[in-house]
């Protein structure tokens, strides 16, 4: 049974408290008008508003305010009336709440299985909520065939098409374009951050790995940048200003993007990374700025290369990681290819795609539990 729900308005009229589920949270009047959840507000079919906001009186007020069980009824300055669910107004965790950062002592790797993502609704659900959590994902039993992944693409959203095509090679070959098609380790890192928008998550996919070495690593970012900020909250705050630039360039393609490495939401809160050495080419700021942009980044090229930070894994033929490429860095170990065959295959989905399915399959299993 919840504890009562209680309210107040203040002198005004222009904020009400509400304590309700063990919590206290005020409410500006003109926000409690704007998203007002009626018809006259907004439209029925689409939930979209139909009211202009920015003409609402600044003066609004509310005239009236009462609760009874789950319901809040209002009464406004401009003669509006309305009710609002509490649940509503409590609804889910502020976003972030339900990440669980981890280091190289991350005892479990979150798996799921591709048919059971394919088949199953709740399975898929599981691996997009898990993905969500973690930031990866480790896929057993995709079809160890060219565009294997493509069917379960296809369930999320489409896959992001770039200049290099849609599903594309990460192997070694002559004549490579990108340093990912060579032989070389790759030092931990973020895809594309020349693009925009840059691509949300990576889909790889492993055909082959017989090759000596070519073991994939993982950094959680947000882990290694809260690090940062207890470590060295200078180099923190600094890498969260600076913007630097990434480039891409052949033939046909001219790529650039900026952004800092720690970039942080309205909130403060960490909310996407960026590294990728290969690529960066920042501008020519004042030597004070640079230095000091120097030093923040070496420190945290040292966290995100720790071995205490990392997690090694080798991708097996039917194995894939989808990786947030907002929130992981990832790399490899050299390889070398007397030992054999090293062929993977990559894909983007952006993120929305990714959210959106994840938030339409939470919202139908919350319906079906409702009902059961
Ligand atoms: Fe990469």
């Amino acid at each position: 049974m919840p504890t009562p729900a209680d309210i107040a308005l203040n002198a005004d009229g222009r904020r009400l408290t509400l304590r309700a589920r063990g919590v206290e949270r005020d409410f500006a009047a003109l926000w409690l008008r704007e998203r007002a959840p009626d018809t006259k507000t907004l439209d029925a079919l689409t939930g979209q508003r139909l009211i202009e906001a920015a003409e609402l009186p600044l003066d609004l007020t509310i005239e009236h305010a009462a609760i009874e069980q789950e319901t809040l009824t209002l009464s406004f300055s401009d003669g509006h009336r309305t009710a609002f669910a509490l649940d509503a107004l409590f609804g889910r965790a502020d976003a972030g709440d339900d990440l669980s950062l981890w280091d190289a002592t991350l005892s479990e790797l979150p798996r799921a299985d591709f048919s059971a993502a394919l088949d199953d609704d709740d399975a898929l659900l599981a691996l997009l909520e898990s993905l969500r959590r973690h930031g990866f994902v480790k896929v057993s039993g995709v079809p160890i065939e060219e565009d294997g992944m493509q069917a379960l693409i296809d369930r999320i959203g489409p896959l992001r098409m770039t200049n290099w095509g849609g599903i594309a090679d990460v192997k070694s070959v002559a004549h490579a374009y990108d340093l990912t098609m060579t032989q070389r380790g790759l030092e931990p890192h973020t895809d594309n951050p020349y693009r925009d928008p840059i691509p949300g998550y990576i889909w790889l996919h492993c055909l082959s790995n017989a090759a000596e070495g070519g073991d994939s690593t993982l950094v959680d970012g947000f882990m290694a940048a809260r690090r940062l900020k207890a470590e060295n909250p200078d180099a923190f705050d600094c890498l969260t200003r600076v913007a630097s630039q990434f480039r891409y360039v052949d033939d046909s393609t001219h790529l650039e993007s900026e952004g800092p490495l720690i970039e942080l939401d309205s909130a403060g809160r960490i909310n996407r990374v960026r590294y990728n050495n290969r690529t960066e080419r920042i501008d020519a700021y004042d030597t004070d700025t640079l230095e000091r942009y120097y030093r923040a980044r070496r420190h945290f090229y040292a966290l995100i290369t720790d071995e205490a930070l990392t997690v090694h894994l080798k991708l097996e033929p039917g194995d894939m990681l989808i990786m947030d490429n907002y929130r992981l860095f990832h790399g490899r170990t050299a390889f070398a290819l007397d030992g054999g065959v090293r062929h993977l295959r990559q894909g983007y989905v952006d993120r929305d795609s990714m959210a959106s399915r994840r938030l339409v399959l939470r919202q139908r299993a919350s319906q079906s539990e409702a009902c059961t």
